[in-house]
């Protein structure tokens, strides 16, 4: 099976998932990047028993509306005591706590913020992003333009080796540093240590608040891991 292939059955599996789980015309949590597409493609199928979905990115937003299924503003939802009882997203790496490496696409401060108001995060992913220790893929930042060079320094001071990603401007008018070469023996520790850096937005550690389920694709069929409780 090709890796996109591997995409579009994990993409089935959480369609699936959302219409066993997700009570009639609740509102759903969307990420960002190829597989979240392909969920998206997937979940148009089942709109009619969906009550709206909260976007992570504009490109996601535009794909939702694209397929009429209606994009809901997340303080409104939150203003009207509304629930969002699933988010479903991908990952750049993911390890066997569920922790994650997120922001490949440059999304994610928002997938941040609408993970932590749903009440469950479904991750999928193809095998190819189940590792055993977090790192490999270089760790995104997202910063305020004006802190980039402070902001550099101080990963420097952290171990790691930032690097501008060329051309990208995030959905909140921020640039992105990926951290190549960190050591991430404690990503709950790291998470909070780079958060805390004047002028860091948000960074793409994802293991205060990580997964509840992994969906994963492999060419024997998806499996489906749960976080320890
Ligand atoms: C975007 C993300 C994506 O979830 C992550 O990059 C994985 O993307 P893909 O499904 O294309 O491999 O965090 O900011």
């Amino acid at each position: 099976m090709t890796q996109d292939e591997l995409k579009q059955s994990v993409a089935r599996a959480a369609c699936e998932y959302v219409a066993a789980h997700l009570p009639r015309s609740a509102i759903l949590g969307v990420g960002t990047g190829s597989t979240a597409n392909f969920f998206i493609d997937a979940v148009a199928q089942i709109k009619q028993r969906i009550g709206g979905a909260v976007a992570s990115s504009e490109a996601t937003r535009a794909r939702l509306e694209a397929h009429g299924i209606p994009v809901l503003d997340l303080n409104a939802v939150i203003d009207e005591g509304r629930e969002m009882p699933i988010y479903v997203d991908g990952a750049d790496e993911i390890d066997a706590n569920l922790a994650m490496i997120k922001g490949g696409g440059a999304a994610l401060t928002r997938e941040k913020i609408v993970a932590a108001v749903a009440g469950k995060f479904i991750c999928v992913c193809d095998e190819s992003k189940l590792v055993t220790r977090l790192g490999k893929f270089p760790l995104p930042v997202e910063v305020i333009p004006m802190a980039r060079a402070q902001v550099a320094r101080a990963l420097v001071a952290l171990g790691g080796e930032p690097r501008l990603r060329a051309g990208v401007i995030t959905d909140n008018g921020n640039i992105i540093l990926d951290v190549h070469d960190l050591a991430i023996r404690d990503a709950i520790l790291l998470e909070a240590r780079i958060n805390q850096i004047t002028g860091v937005v948000t960074n793409g550690l994802f293991a205060a608040r990580g997964a509840d389920v992994l969906l994963l694709a492999t060419p024997n069929g998806v499996k489906t891991l749960k976080a320890a409780s």
